[in-house]
């Protein structure tokens, strides 16, 4: 059979002079609340020091996620795509798009099969990962139809989901990174999705489950100390970016679980007592000694939650895996039908 070449384009999102001074706004905003809180800002963690740092992250023997993700991703990947009818792959967050080819290799073979071409919109807020990854996925399926987009999706959706389609559309967001919204975020993303999915559109969501706080605290404070760099690399990042002097060596990487919010917390404990000058911010951020700034949040789920959360976005739960131990679950949703 004659397959088309496969294309690759890549479009711009959002730009980054909008960025810097959102990152401005969001940062000083962080510093002034009580406790010092920059969770509600996840994607600060990835330039590309912290990129490098979560890839090691994925590999930890105490980081069980990415790794019962992925196994459940092979297991379920026929289903879910034949369930979904998926010819096109809109993915939220694709990194390096590791686990893509699970569903790539089923799309491709029904598609083969049935004679049309499959199309993937990889999202991601690193264009030279973007553009890596799409090649390196088109030299494997060499018809796919690669269309990106740089940027974050955070007021993107419509944008992303409001194109031409008749269904057939699987968004998946995956590596537990819908977690690090805090519970309001998760309510407006799952509520954009829903308006942005037509019937026969699907979503894909990876979620970490609830379970023992000791086996969760281990998996944010390994033993080799990746973690604690990754965190306290936030704030080389705000150094970066702002022009701000944190001596990321004057603070402790700490994790708790909340057990009434059911997350996981990072944060990041200053030593001493200081005064850290912010340039981009004209600001000073003072410390007490034994002062906490909580930096990222990681909540847990269970399937109730999931299904209740669905329900309210109007949002249908039509499938719901979780890996042989129960660590990690995956969840089909579709719009729910109006009747
Ligand atoms: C990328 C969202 C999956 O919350 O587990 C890993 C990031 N932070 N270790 C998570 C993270 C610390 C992470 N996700």
């Amino acid at each position: 059979m004659i397959r088309g070449r496969g294309t690759i384009r890549i479009e711009v999102l959002n730009d980054a002079s909008r960025s810097s001074a959102e990152m401005a706004r969001d940062v000083r905003a962080g510093l002034l609340s009580v406790p010092k809180d920059l969770s509600p800002w996840p994607k600060y963690f990835y330039d590309e020091r912290g990129s490098e740092l979560f890839e090691e992250i994925t590999a930890l023997p105490e980081y069980y996620q990415a790794r019962a993700e992925l196994s459940i991703l092979r297991e379920t990947a026929d289903e879910i795509v034949e369930r979904a009818q998926c010819r096109e792959l809109i993915e939220l967050g694709s990194g390096s798009a590791s686990k893509t080819c699970a569903l790539l290799d089923t799309m491709r073979k029904t598609g083969d099969r049935s004679g049309y071409a499959i199309r993937y919109v990889p999202v991601d807020v690193s264009e030279s990962v973007l553009r890596e990854s799409a090649e390196r996925l088109l030299e494997e399926y060499p018809g796919l139809e690669i269309s990106g987009f740089v940027g974050d999706f955070d007021r993107s959706l419509g944008r992303l989901l409001g194109g031409p389609g008749d269904g057939g559309r699987l968004v998946i967001f995956l590596g537990g990174t819908f977690g690090n919204f805090t519970p309001q975020r998760r309510r407006s993303f799952l509520g954009e999705l829903r308006a942005g999915l037509r019937e026969g559109d699907h979503l894909l969501l990876g979620v970490d489950l609830v379970k023992d706080a000791r086996t969760l605290v281990a998996a944010y404070d390994d033993g080799a100390g990746v973690t604690a760099r990754f965190n306290k690399n936030l704030l080389e990042v705000l150094n970066e970016r702002l022009g701000g002097e944190f001596c990321p060596d004057l603070f402790v990487h700490r994790v708790v679980y909340n057990l009434r919010e059911r997350r996981i917390e990072m944060w990041l404990f200053s030593e001493v007592e200081q005064t850290v000058e912010i340039a981009g911010l004209e600001l000073e951020a003072s410390f007490r000694a034994g002062e906490g700034m909580r930096t990222e949040i990681s909540a847990k789920f269970t399937h109730e939650g999931v299904d209740r959360m669905f329900d309210e976005a109007g949002l249908t739960l039509l499938d719901w895996r979780t890996d042989g131990l129960g660590l990690y679950g995956l969840a089909l949703g579709g719009p729910r039908k109006v009747k």
